[in-house]
């Protein structure tokens, strides 16, 4: 490398408006104000796991680890990219830059670069797809100094050929992000981040969150695969390509146990065809059993997987029920958040983010509503694999109603819900697409959540569409949705100031209640002083373990009494872990503590599941009110 006096001065001004301070620094985890057992044992090799279990290929080559990290001055600076210099910083790479992980727990990390090296094996002898699974907010991919690609959107994937660009030896990968977040009159989708943390509004993540990797594809190769395999037996597919051709693509169904084939089939890339599996076992939270599927395309050849389920709705006994293979079961579920207090939104590795999932399963809860944030693929897998349904929440925009979009603004959000949809639509466990969560970013001239149902269900007919979840409904949809803490008041016929009344023309659900919270001692807290001052705006603080176990016993029994009384169909727990000043998760925000009486819980969860099935067997006395 030769320094000249340029690029000398250049690395001096970068040191200087660097968060993480000046100079150079190497990796270590920085001090988060909340540890996990997995914070120190996450290492710098993390997310070792093939990416992307839908659409696998077997030649790849992870790019996750050390890389270099500087911040950037403003978004102009994406026009002089420093090429082949050494960046301050060391940073892991995927985490958010103001996570301890990532080694640099930044604050106001707005404009970035970052950069790594790599070569592509020698025994690969096809085109080279360089692969993103999410980089909060826009990345513009350099390689060799070629612009290679620009990208916008925190929660999505992304993939660049970037062949032409490369050479026999090291390959230089340089990426400038600029992350707004809720800076300025910027209205993005960003979920629960904020630069301004305050009680339910969290630490942001800005940066490669997500894993980056490299395989070997034939120049034609399948870019998106849509697999969608309902009750019976019915498997539809598209194969799309980069050629967007049609050319013959193979499909096959295999049991994952045995290896062996349950049904083949050849079709024609970039449209759909569907062929019949004869009996298969089907897809539930109770038996969540995935056939492998092989895609061959040309010189291409895809791992990827499905499950056989079919997701409606349907009249019940004279109630509107949402139905899973033909059968009404009760939906209970946790509001799902997948934050961290030492990665935030990248959890420490598989195994702490498989945990919560577990933690939901043993206590017996069939759902979880992954709440305006998208995971990992490997975590939609997990969910598939341990069978637990998920209603997929859209990233909101900027809370409330404070700030709404503007024309483009909006625009660019329908966007990103279409891409949402698209890239989530081939795991077996969502079950429910949700649109607007409590009027955030809702424009409330022309009610636009209409036309967004019409366009979600025309990408996906396969699943439900919870458009408004909470406060502004003026019927879109296919539920009747209610939040109201600490008592649920799910598809009875009362309800409180910010709720509609229960429309029994749509499904009868609770998208949120509980929210009980426990104080803890500081060792399982958040220690951020604004965090821990914003503990009592919590709806309610029980004062021990067991009173909070009590009043949990209180509000199930409540929700059970409005299955049996009511049409209330599903509900959503406030919620799996603490996060920052919120003390009301099963969990502690480092997963040290589970507040739940486990036998107490299970008890009050089997009962809503018995609950529901009598309910639809038998005539109750709310029949006899008329309802
Ligand atoms: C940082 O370290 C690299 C190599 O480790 C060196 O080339 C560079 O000059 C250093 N930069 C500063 C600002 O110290
Ligand atoms: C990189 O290329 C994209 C088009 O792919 C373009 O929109 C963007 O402005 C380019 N960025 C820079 C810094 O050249
Ligand atoms: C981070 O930056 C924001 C915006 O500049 C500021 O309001 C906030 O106080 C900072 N937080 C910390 C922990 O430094
Ligand atoms: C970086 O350095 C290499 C080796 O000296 C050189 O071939 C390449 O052109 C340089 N890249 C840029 C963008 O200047
Ligand atoms: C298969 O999926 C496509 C795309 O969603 C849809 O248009 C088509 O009707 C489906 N076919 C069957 C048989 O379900
Ligand atoms: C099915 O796929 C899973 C995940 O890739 C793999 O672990 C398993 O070995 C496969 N089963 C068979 C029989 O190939
Ligand atoms: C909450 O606690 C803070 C200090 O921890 C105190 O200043 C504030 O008055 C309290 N608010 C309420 C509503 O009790
Ligand atoms: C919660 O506990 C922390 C740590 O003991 C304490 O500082 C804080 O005041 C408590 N807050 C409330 C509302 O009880
Ligand atoms: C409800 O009816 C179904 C079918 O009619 C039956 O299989 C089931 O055992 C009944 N459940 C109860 C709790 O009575």
């Amino acid at each position: 490398m030769k320094l000249n006096a340029n690029i000398l001065l250049l690395l001096a001004t970068r040191a200087v408006a660097s968060n993480a301070g000046s100079g150079n620094s190497s990796y270590a985890v920085q001090k988060p104000p909340l540890t996990t057992k997995w914070t120190y044992t996450a290492g710098t090799n993390p997310w070792p796991e093939y990416p992307r279990p839908q659409l696998e290929r077997s030649e790849w080559k992870n790019l996750n680890g050390i890389w270099r990290y500087e911040s950037a001055s403003d978004l102009a600076a994406a026009n002089n990219p420093p090429f082949n210099s050494t960046l301050s910083h060391e940073v892991l790479v995927p985490s958010c830059l103001e996570s301890a992980l990532s080694g640099i727990q930044g604050n106001n990390t707005l404009y970035s670069w970052f950069s790594t090296s790599f070569t592509v094996p020698s025994e690969w002898d096809d085109n080279v797809l360089l692969n993103f699974g999410a980089i909060d907010y826009e990345a513009t991919v350099f390689v060799n100094g070629h612009n290679a690609s620009f990208h916008r959107g925190g929660y999505f994937q992304f993939t660049v050929d970037v062949t032409k660009y490369l050479t026999s030896g090291e390959n230089e990968l340089l990426v400038f992000v600029h992350d707004p977040t809720d800076s300025g009159d910027y209205v993005i989708p960003i979920g629960k981040q904020t630069l301004n943390p305050s009680h339910i509004f969290y630490t942001p993540c800005s940066g490669i969150w997500q894993s980056v990797w490299i395989e070997s594809a034939p120049a034609n190769h399948v870019v998106q695969l849509d697999l969608a395999a309902d009750m019976h037996g019915v498997v539809n597919t598209t194969v799309y390509t980069s050629q967007k051709n049609a050319e013959k693509v193979e499909v096959a169904i295999i049991d994952a146990k045995s290896g062996k084939s349950v049904a083949s089939h050849q079709g024609l890339s970039n449209e759909p065809f569907h062929f019949t599996v004869s009996s298969p076992k089907l897809w539930s939270p109770d038996s969540p059993t995935l056939y492998n599927v092989t895609v061959t395309f040309g010189k291409d050849k895809i791992q990827s997987y499905t499950g056989f389920r079919t997701v409606s709705k349907g009249t019940v006994d004279g109630v509107v029920r949402p139905l899973l293979n033909g059968e009404f079961i009760f939906w209970f579920g946790t509001l799902d958040q997948g934050y961290w207090p030492d990665g935030l939104y990248t959890p420490p590795n598989r195994e702490a983010m498989v945990y919560d999932i577990q933690t939901l399963k043993k206590l017996g809860f069939n759902m979880l509503r992954k709440h305006i944030k998208v995971e990992t693929a490997l975590f939609y897998r997990a969910c598939d694999e341990l069978g637990l349904m998920v209603i997929q929440d859209m990233p909101a925009l900027r809370p409330l109603q404070s700030i709404l979009p503007n024309d483009a603004q909006q625009q660019e959000f329908v966007r990103q819900l279409e891409v949402l949809v698209n890239q989530l639509k081939s795991y077996p466990s969502i079950v429910t697409w949700v649109i607007y969560n409590e009027g955030w970013g809702q424009l409330i001239e022309g009610y636009p959540e209409f036309a967004l149902t019409d366009l979600v269900k025309q990408l996906d007919p396969t699943r439900l569409v919870d458009s408004t979840t909470g406060w502004y409904d003026h019927g879109a949809g296919d539920f009747s949705d209610n939040h109201h803490y600490a008592n649920p008041q799910c598809g009875t016929p009362f309800y409180s100031i910010s709720s509609s009344p229960f429309d029994p023309k749509r499904i009868g659900f609770q998208g949120e209640f509980g929210g009980i919270g426990n104080n803890v001692s500081l060792e399982h807290l958040w220690n951020n002083q604004a965090a821990i001052n914003s503990i009592n705006q919590t709806y309610e603080i029980d004062e021990t373990i067991d009173s909070w176990n009590y009043r949990s016993h209180y509000l199930l029994s409540e929700l059970k009494d409005q299955i049996e009384l009511f049409s209330c169909s599903g509900g959503v727990w406030t919620q799996t872990t603490d996060v920052e000043g919120e003390v009301n998760g099963l969990l502690t925000y480092d997963r040290r503590v589970l507040r739940t009486d486990e036998k107490q819980w299970k008890a009050d969860i089997q009962a809503l599941y018995d609950a529901a099935t009598a309910r639809q067997n038998s005539t109750v006395s709310a029949r006899s009110l008329g309802i």
